[in-house]
């Protein structure tokens, strides 16, 4: 008896880097995910669907067992948070850092600084460990603006070849973490569908090998 398989994926830059990865492991769409306006996407294998998801909501599906596998960015996971998810392979795929950026010297003023994010609980996490008092400002995008034009005095943002912030007279200042992308697997899945999933995760590992 085979059993169904839902693999959730972030849309965008994850999406193109992990088509490749998928393949290696025999798994290739169908239905092609810049024209296609199902949300439920047909790949080679009637047992396999794959669904592209805004970046944030991977570990939510995964997390629920709607989806069996899920690919995400590591800076995702850790705002996710949680024990609930394994997380067996490093992609090493999108790879960038996260990091606190502001204009030059902002970090060593006084006083509560205030940090504009999408990271919210990984920036809290952070400037708790280094004992900084802070405010933070949920945003949702454009994180760059916010030191322009005085929101805030820092963000903590996604940092790859640092073009946005030279673009922006900003400087990368603290190092919180290297990012890739990352398999993850629901627990209960890896339970009840092993051999279908192990051979999907080895398939996986030796292609980014
Ligand atoms: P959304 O638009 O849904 O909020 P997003 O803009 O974060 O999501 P992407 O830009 O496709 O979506 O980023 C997806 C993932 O790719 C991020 O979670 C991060 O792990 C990684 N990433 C983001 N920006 C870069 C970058 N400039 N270079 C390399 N990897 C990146
Ligand atoms: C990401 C991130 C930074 C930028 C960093 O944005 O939010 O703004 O990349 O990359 P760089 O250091 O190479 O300039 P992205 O391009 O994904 O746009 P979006 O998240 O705002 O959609």
């Amino acid at each position: 008896m085979t059993q169904e398989l839902t693999i959730a994926v972030s849309k965008g830059r994850i999406l193109k880097e992990t088509m490749p990865l998928l393949q290696h492991a025999g798994i290739e769409l169908i239905d092609d995910p810049k024209e296609s306006r199902k949300l439920i996407l047909d790949t080679n294998h009637d047992d396999v669907k794959v669904v592209v998801l805004r970046a944030t909501d991977v570990p939510t599906f995964v997390e629920y067992g709607v989806a069996d596998i899920g690919i995400a960015g590591k800076d995702v996971l850790m705002e996710f948070g949680g024990e609930s998810i394994y997380e067996p392979v490093d992609l090493k795929i999108s790879t960038c850092r996260l990091m606190t950026a502001g204009k030059p010297g902002a970090n060593e003023r006084k006083g509560r600084l205030k940090v504009a994010t999408k990271f919210v609980n990984v920036a809290q996490k952070f400037f708790a460990e280094q004992g900084k008092q802070v405010e933070i400002i949920k945003l949702y995008g454009s994180m760059e603006l916010a030191p322009i034009v005085d929101l805030a005095d820092l963000i903590v943002d996604i940092v790859d070849t640092g073009n946005t912030l030279k673009a922006n007279g900003l400087v990368p200042l603290d190092h919180i973490a290297d990012i890739s992308s990352r398999l993850i697997i629901n627990k209960a899945s890896m339970k009840m569908k092993h051999n279908r999933i192990q051979d999907i995760i080895e398939a996986v590992q030796a292609a980014v090998q």
